[in-house]
């Protein structure tokens, strides 16, 4: 899929009279807008991403790789995602090899046997990715591994990216090995072809005799080119959301099972042979090939700012530092991850920063202490918070902290004797809940702060919510009827969006093979080939792609249609967003007050579809956004809301 096309949102020059004053005979619901003053600003930063390793989304995902256990580390007994390539006369056997460790963080390799090879009937290894290789025709893969050989087998690798119909797309040979660790890298590029998943990287030798190989990596085209990079399509998809920010790396992979399984940033960065990788909250071994340094520059990418999580001292199944001395070390290991992401190149962690590539301090406004937090019985986290707050306001005075134990309710937080700049909350809602939610809940904050982070929320259209395995169904990710409370949450938190300063849905991914995802639902699915963005998706994109800098005051007579009213100080355009969660059309007279006139040349961003339906990789874009134009808009006319939808109007005011 060529994502830049497939993604652009049809334009239909429609003229939507049949939209403005629809005949429905009920009363019209009556939506007021003060249009003058805005009553508040909205959020710079209020539209952002949330990430983390769950489903395959960075390992399988957004982290271009393609080869599966590239380090040989993901299971220590047995190479699993490599099969052995024999036949024709040649023949071997293949094992994990930890008495040939690569380096201290490689602590094994794979030894290939070969008893019989030739230049004709070669044997080897096979790696057949995750859930296959993305073949694409002329297109040219990196591949990068490290290999020795004992004297006998010390003849060139023939690498080929191969079908699993045995077609051969594109192969080259290295240099002949020699007897000491060395790394051997090619360029293979594939001709005119049918892209397809089915297919395996494939090495081998033509000679008999033990070659031992490590970390044996193949890497598409990557976004802007970045060796050790991102998947194309998924960061087009990113980056067409313009997000704010990108919270990272999570999450529950934040915090890791137990302190050992962490993330350790100090282990992801640097050199890609230095990193072991480890093993994540969901059941599966992360690469760490994206680390900190990848998700800052992922951040960049996207001119997005990071929202920087560091760990603070418990993790998920109940292990906890105690406030105090115990925890000095994780302090001064998030001083250490702050001054790599903002220091000087003169301080020691800034100068490790310019190391990895990027010499120039990155944004950051926002840290975030620990995950999730309210799930810590111990009662610790108020100690953790507060000598991670002082140690951090003491230095950078100007950084917002943000506690993790938002999701209390305002009751229980009376109980916490910390004073946070900012809480992260936490929703996943059913449709119904999202609908009681709003309007209301955010309107009853109270504007002294502390600031509201919304850093993970989504709807859910299944019985069961996301962490129960009863709603593991197909597909992953929503369908519209989500989306339309999706939209309904989020027209609360916009309208709101003085005291809820950031917001983000969670999970961002979902890898859609059969036992590569945990969670359900995810805003984007995608295979090794193909992507697409569900209902969601397109509702956020729309959300964030259209809004004013200023708040406008919105009254409407019916809370059956839901509104978030915003001006653009610029330009003058009030943008008026509105869902219809039901199944009928709904007529709303709109009053524009305080304005002249509204111009001619207003658009309608639509997304309606059926509550059930929703988009696949095979019809990605079912459920999509339609842009048309608006005639006739004066400060009093009428739109109709087709049944369950999503609609922007963007009326420009004179
Ligand atoms: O988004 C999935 C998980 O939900 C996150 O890792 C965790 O913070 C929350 O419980």
């Amino acid at each position: 899929m060529n994502p830049r096309s497939s993604l652009r949102f049809p334009r239909l020059l429609l003229l939507a009279c049949c939209l403005i004053g629809g005949a429905n005979a009920a009363e019209p619901i009556k939506l007021t807008i003060e249009a003058a003053e805005p009553v508040a600003k909205v959020s710079p930063m209020h539209y952002g991403l949330m990430t983390e390793e769950i489903n395959h989304c960075y390992d399988g995902g957004l982290y271009a790789e393609l080869l599966q256990n590239r380090a040989f580390m993901d299971d220590a007994k047995v190479p699993v995602h490599w099969s052995v390539v024999q036949g024709n006369g040649s023949a071997a056997t293949m094992a994990l090899d930890p008495s040939q460790p690569f380096n201290e963080a490689l602590t094994t390799s794979l030894k290939l046997d070969t008893t019989a090879a030739t230049a004709d009937a070669p044997a080897g290894v096979a790696n057949d990715g995750y859930w296959g290789i993305p073949v694409k025709p002329e297109t040219r893969y990196r591949v990068l591994f490290y290999a020795k050989a004992a004297q006998s087998a010390a003849g060139p690798v023939t690498v080929s990216i191969t079908g699993d119909d045995g077609t051969v797309y594109a192969t080259a040979k290295t240099q002949p090995l020699t007897g000491e660790w060395e790394s051997y890298q090619l360029v293979l590029t594939t001709g005119k072809l049918a892209a397809t998943t089915k297919a395996k990287l494939v090495l081998t030798v033509e000679r008999p005799g033990s070659t031992w190989f490590n970390l044996v990596s193949l890497f598409p085209p990557t976004w802007k080119d970045r060796p050790n990079g991102l998947r194309q399509d998924l960061m087009q998809m990113l980056v067409d959301m313009k997000p704010a920010f990108l919270r990272f790396p999570g999450g529950n992979y934040l915090e890791g099972d137990t302190i050992e399984t962490r993330f350790d940033w100090k282990k992801t960065i640097g050199p890609i042979p230095h990193r072991s990788g480890h093993q994540g909250p969901w059941g599966y071994r992360s690469t760490d090939g994206m680390g900190l340094m990848e998700f800052l520059q992922w951040s960049e990418d996207m001119n997005a700012v990071p929202v920087l999580a560091v760990y603070a001292g418990y993790s998920l199944k109940g292990e906890f530092v105690k406030p105090g001395k115990d925890l000095e070390l994780y302090v001064q290991d998030a001083f250490d991850e702050i001054e790599y992401v903002t220091g000087a190149i003169s301080s020691k962690w800034g100068a490790q920063r310019a190391k990895d590539g990027h010499p120039a301090p990155f944004k950051l406004e926002y840290v975030e202490i620990g995950n999730e937090d309210f799930f810590d019985k111990s009662g610790s986290y108020d100690g953790r918070f507060k000598q991670f707050q002082e140690a951090i306001k003491g230095r950078y005075p100007k950084l917002k902290c943000i506690s993790t134990v938002g999701n209390e309710q305002p009751a229980d937080r009376r109980v916490h004797s910390i004073k946070p700049d900012v809480i992260d909350e936490h929703y996943y809602r059913s449709f119904d809940e999202f609908l009681k939610m709003t309007p209301g809940y955010y309107e009853k904050y109270d504007r002294k702060g502390p600031e509201v982070f919304v850093g993970e929320w989504a709807a859910y259209e299944t019985d069961f919510p996301p962490w129960d395995k009863r709603s593991r169904v197909e597909p992953k990710t929503p369908n519209m009827k989500a989306a339309l409370a999706d939209a309904v949450f989020m027209t609360g938190m916009e309208r709101n969006s003085d005291i809820v300063t950031m917001q983000c849905y969670a999970p961002l991914f979902v890898n859609i093979n059969p036992g590569a995802y945990q969670w359900r639902p995810n805003l984007i699915g995608y295979d090794a080939l193909r992507a697409y963005g569900s209902p969601s998706y397109h509702a956020i994109r729309m959300f964030s792609n259209h809004h004013g800098d200023g708040i406008l005051k919105a009254t409407v007579s019916d809370p059956a249609v839901h509104q978030s009213v915003t001006k653009d100080s610029k330009t003058g355009v009030v943008t008026v967003k509105m869902v219809n969660p039901k199944s009928e059309p709904q007529t709303v007279e709109i009053e524009v007050k305080g304005v002249r006139s509204l111009g001619d040349r207003a658009s309608a961003i639509t997304l309606a579809a059926a509550a059930e339906a929703t988009n696949t990789l095979d019809e990605p874009l079912k459920v999509a956004p339609m842009t048309t134009e608006v005639a006739d808009v004066k400060p009093l006319f009428t739109y109709t809301l087709p049944a369950d939808s999503i609609v922007i109007l963007e009326l420009p005011t004179r």
